[in-house]
């Protein structure tokens, strides 16, 4: 097949003036692209890269792709993952990964935990907050975690996003406003291990078709393949990242990760950690790939709870979560790679 990759380069990325520093944090570089490429041809496609920006609709004229392995996490506006899709399903060209309702969902971290809790899924309780003196919800107990609402790859996120009282509180909403012109989500801070799981693969109805009601139900995920779980070793980093996986971790620090895979968990808690994550995956509609990301409340028996769900998980090579997952699980980088193509291509009936 005619494979186009479809990606934002981080070289490529538009220079604004005034823009945060971390503002391309998420964005990927040649190594991935690369990498992906590579993985993509070994299995005899003819695969070339076109950057997701506004050139695309004349190269998708021009090339004509069968499919696309989209990771593009976009440029602009509060629903940037989901533009590229947009424009694929104008022209009906098929492609990988999420649709544009779930990635521009899943972006957005408070609009994906209220699905979460509809469905009664744990995920830290929260307030939103546009304001740097908006009143603080009665609910709400310290300490808190503070973040920007729709970045991603650590972003905003360090060890001064953890506030012990009001006061702490509303600093770091007054930084957050000041870099990141978007609400701030403000949750439960939930101490304990930190926690991803990756899968790859689509619920086959209709075991998947609705949650189990209640506790006795079968806890079915057919479909789904899932990777073992990640556990952030924080007792390898300094004490200033104060045991959060922070934007210093998870990019200046990238190339020496220090982690568990697979996560030293017992055999139930895999079993519950990868029901949440079918059932993530599920309510805000994935397709093909996502990493769920999980803390442990160490003060309530490792209780998990669901931080968020990344439908375009990081695919370098070298570091990325998925990709030491899939390894941890005996799959190579290539056969991770294709089988979200495969995924893909069988789901939209291309083969
Ligand atoms: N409610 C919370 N309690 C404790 N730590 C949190 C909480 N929310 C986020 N974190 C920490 O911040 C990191 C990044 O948060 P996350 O929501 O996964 O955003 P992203 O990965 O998109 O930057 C988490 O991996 C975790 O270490
Ligand atoms: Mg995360």
């Amino acid at each position: 097949m005619r494979v186009a990759l479809l990606a934002n380069l981080k070289k490529n990325a538009p220079i604004i003036p005034g823009m945060s520093p971390d503002m391309w944090d998420d964005l990927d570089s040649e190594k991935t692209l690369d990498a992906i490429m590579a993985a993509i041809a070994a299995r005899g496609h003819d695969v070339f890269f076109l950057e997701g920006n506004l050139t695309l609709y004349d190269r998708l004229r021009e090339t004509k792709p069968d499919i696309c392995f989209n990771i593009c996490e976009g440029h602009f506006g509060d629903s940037r993952e989901s533009h590229v899709p947009a424009i694929l399903e104008m022209m009906r060209i098929p492609y990988t990964g999420s649709r544009v309702l779930t990635l521009a969902l899943t972006l957005d971290k408070p609009m994906t935990k209220r699905v979460l809790a509809y469905h009664g899924l744990p995920t830290p309780p929260f307030q939103t907050f546009e304001r740097t003196n908006e009143p603080l919800d009665p609910d709400i107990r310290f300490p808190v975690f503070l973040k920007p609402s729709r970045e991603g790859t650590g972003m905003g996120v360090s060890a001064e996003s953890v506030a012990h009282d009001e006061a702490q509180m509303r600093r770091q909403l007054r930084r957050l406003f000041d870099r990141y012109d978007q609400p701030v989500l403000v949750e439960r801070f939930i101490e304990g291990r930190e926690v991803t799981v990756g899968m790859v693969g689509n619920l086959t109805s209709p075991v998947a078709w609705r949650l189990p009601e209640n506790e006795d139900a079968p806890r079915i995920s057919r479909g789904l393949h899932f990777f073992p779980p990640l556990e952030v070793d924080m007792s390898q980093y300094p004490p200033e990242e104060m045991g959060i996986y922070t934007s210093k971790i998870k990019v200046d620090l990238a190339e020496d990760f220090h982690y568990l895979c697979p996560a030293p968990l017992s055999p139930e808690m895999v079993e519950e950690l990868n029901w949440l994550t079918a059932a993530t995956f599920r309510v805000t509609g994935c397709l093909d790939v996502a990493r769920v990301d999980f803390r442990l409340d160490k003060h309530d028996n490792d209780k998990p709870y669901i931080l968020e769900i990344n439908p375009l998980p990081g695919l370098n090579p070298g570091y990325s979560d998925l990709c030491i997952e899939a390894q941890a699980g005996g799959w190579s980088y290539e056969e991770l790679v294709n089988r979200i193509l495969d995924e893909a291509i069988e789901r939209q009936g291309l083969a």
